[in-house]
């Protein structure tokens, strides 16, 4: 998701803009730029103050403009590519948040009509689109809306034009913009963050509305051109909230967002009539991987989980030997890498450097190195030789929740990708693709119990050590689980195969030793079931993650959390969430800082 802010009023914009930007840094912050009517645009690859550092020293003055944050999903963080964008004549200059589904055909005709372009990137269209039917319709209004009814896809925009320096104009199909209502002056913003420092008036926009602002007026009308009348709100949000959309922290926001980032990971990803995956990051060497007998995946923390869920997956279904290293013991091993193996590096961030230094490692030996990366334009995205973009958006978390998701899903679309490229059936492939199209919703079932799993966390939330034990697709799950209690409880937490119960842990089990087991009803269930009971027998206390409709496990369990039934290949992208809940809600119980925990930090760019 991106950041956009505007301002129209009596002021100096620049400083106005620049400190909207920095308080919509969560949004994005990939690049930066703003462009200012009376005097022009500055932009910089980056965050804010990349951008503050580029001002000139004579400072540049108007009492309009726009701004940007972006965060990048499709066209590298470059200068070129940031916001905002101009037509040929650097007239009309443009700030979009969403996709452009048809910029490539918008583009041809407006280049076989004469025009230039400057960037890759869809928005720039959006310029030129303006440019076009400005000549005809000779007012900006009129030329917008005639300019987004040509238009497929999702936007929230604002744009500006050298000709009528006082007016803004502002639409929305599909990405949030809000309008500030001041004294004088007026906002735009894709969300009241920025604008809440200058007035708690607001007003949403609707999808496929138009907003007209200048310092002293603001009228709102369809692109049919009908004037809409809309009264104004009062925020009695403050910006920190507004920030975690009304949670009280981003990781309670980011695991919320779970079924959203399903829906980004897999969006135009899924054929699933055909049980394909298409991954265009991987088309450049789709032929290459055909030849692969090997793969080895590296992460660090909770992207290694995800490895290690990968491994079962890819075994199972793509038929291809897996092994799963940590990215700080990778470099100490002589693993043995040829044209033939594939080094897959997963990292939110994609610039962790025990990651990195593996991906460079297998590079010397010949491997053909895969990313699953979120951060688009990251040195591990641009040191490999292919990938997958998560597409979670940015996760403020320390803790991180969705991106697991994202990184889970995208190794299953991974999974589909080379299993049908070799044994993999249609008839498999295709349950596989729809099993995952439902994932969105069923996780939504789960985080609707999030009060039932808040009382649990705090009935258990004096606990000083806790277990956690699952098999086969589920016990990465449980080495998860309990590094998210770890990570913002601070309390001891260990997750175990449950079958090595009997080897050594369950001596620590007793009636202040808590376990979380997680029991599907799948292959491994009678055996979940025993470890449980060899728990109980112990005084120790059981919460069971648990199939919907089985009741027969709350006679063994203390606590019992149902999610929905799915394929055993996909259940870790479900049972992680209430894991993902239960730590959130036991270390808000005891007073942590749960987005920002103690001795941690987000991306760990040092080895
Ligand atoms: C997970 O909650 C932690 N923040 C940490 O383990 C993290 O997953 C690890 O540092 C890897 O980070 P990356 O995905 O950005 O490479």
């Amino acid at each position: 998701m991106c950041g956009i802010f505007a301002y129209t009023g009596k002021k100096d914009s620049v400083p106005i803009l620049l400190d909207g930007l920095t308080s919509l840094e969560y949004r994005g912050y990939d690049s930066a730029g703003i462009f200012v009517a009376a005097s022009g645009a500055i932009k910089a690859v980056g965050a804010v103050n990349n951008l503050k550092a580029k001002l000139p020293a004579t400072p540049i003055r108007g009492m309009s403009g726009i701004a940007h944050l972006r965060w990048a999903t499709h066209g590298e963080p470059t200068e070129a590519n940031a916001h905002p964008h101009h037509d040929c004549q650097e007239d009309i200059w443009v700030v979009h948040n969403g996709i452009i589904e048809n910029f490539k055909e918008l583009k041809a005709k407006l280049i076989s009509l004469g025009h230039t372009f400057m960037s890759s990137t869809d928005t720039e269209v959006l310029a030129h689109l303006i440019e076009h039917h400005l000549r005809e319709k000779k007012d900006l209004e009129k030329a917008v809306i005639a300019a987004l009814n040509d238009v497929e896809g999702t936007y929230g925009i604002a744009v500006s034009s050298k000709h009528e320096p006082e007016k803004i104009i502002a639409a929305r199909l599909g990405a949030p913009i809000v309008l500030g209502i001041g004294e004088n002056e007026n906002f735009i913003a894709s969300d009241p963050t920025p604008i809440l420092r200058h007035t708690k008036n607001v007003i949403y926009l609707r999808d496929g509305e138009v907003a007209v602002i200048t310092p002293s007026s603001h009228h709102i009308y369809t692109l049919d051109s009908v004037r809409v009348e809309r009264d104004e709100e009062i925020i009695d949000w403050d910006v920190e909230q507004v920030q975690k959309n009304g949670y009280d922290h981003f990781m309670m926001k980011e695991i919320m967002e779970g079924p959203e980032v399903i829906v980004n990971t897999t969006r135009g990803r899924l054929i699933t009539d055909e049980g394909l995956s298409k991954l265009g990051g991987l088309e450049m060497v789709a032929e290459r991987l055909r030849l692969m007998n090997r793969i080895i995946v590296v992460g660090c923390g909770t992207a290694y989980y995800a490895g290690l869920v990968g491994e079962y997956m890819l075994e199972e279904y793509a038929g291809i030997p897996v092994e799963v290293e940590v990215g700080s013991e990778f470099r100490y091993r002589k693993p043995l890498i040829d044209e033939h193996t594939i080094l897959l590096a997963i990292s939110q961030s994609g610039e962790t450097a025990d990651t990195l230094e593996a991906i460079r490692e297998a590079k010397r030996k010949g491997a053909l190195t895969l990313g699953i990366v979120n951060c688009v334009g990251s040195t591990i995205a641009r040191e490999t030789d292919a990938g997958i973009y998560n597409h979670a958006g940015p996760e403020m978390g320390v803790a991180s929740t969705k991106a697991f998701v994202s990184q889970l899903t995208a190794l299953a679309l991974l999974t589909l990708f080379l299993g049908r490229q070799r044994q993999m059936s249609l008839s498999v492939g295709k349950r596989i693709a729809e099993e995952i199209k439902a994932l969105p919703e069923k996780i939504q079932t789960i985080l609707a119990q999030k009060d039932a799993i808040r009382a649990i966390a705090e009935k258990y939330a004096g606990s000083r050590d806790f277990l956690y034990m699952g098999r086969k697709y589920n016990y990465p799950i449980a080495l998860e689980g309990a590094l998210k209690l770890k990570e913002v409880s601070y309390i001891h937490a260990e997750g175990y195969g449950a079958g090595e119960m009997k080897h050594g842990p369950l001596a620590m089990i007793d009636e202040k030793f808590p376990t979380m087991a997680i029991a599907l009803s799948d292959s491994v269930y009678q055996k979940m079931t025993s470890n449980i009971q060899e728990i109980k027998a112990r005084k120790g206390k059981v919460i069971a993650i648990a199939t919907e409709g089985n009741e027969e496990i709350r006679d063994l369990a203390d606590d019992v959390i149902h999610v929905p039934k799915t394929i055993e290949m996909l259940s870790p992208i479900l049972t992680i969430v209430p894991l993902q809940l239960f730590a959130y809600y036991f270390a808000v119980k005891n007073g942590q800082n749960v987005d920002r925990p103690r001795n941690l930090a987000k991306s760990v760019t040092v080895e």
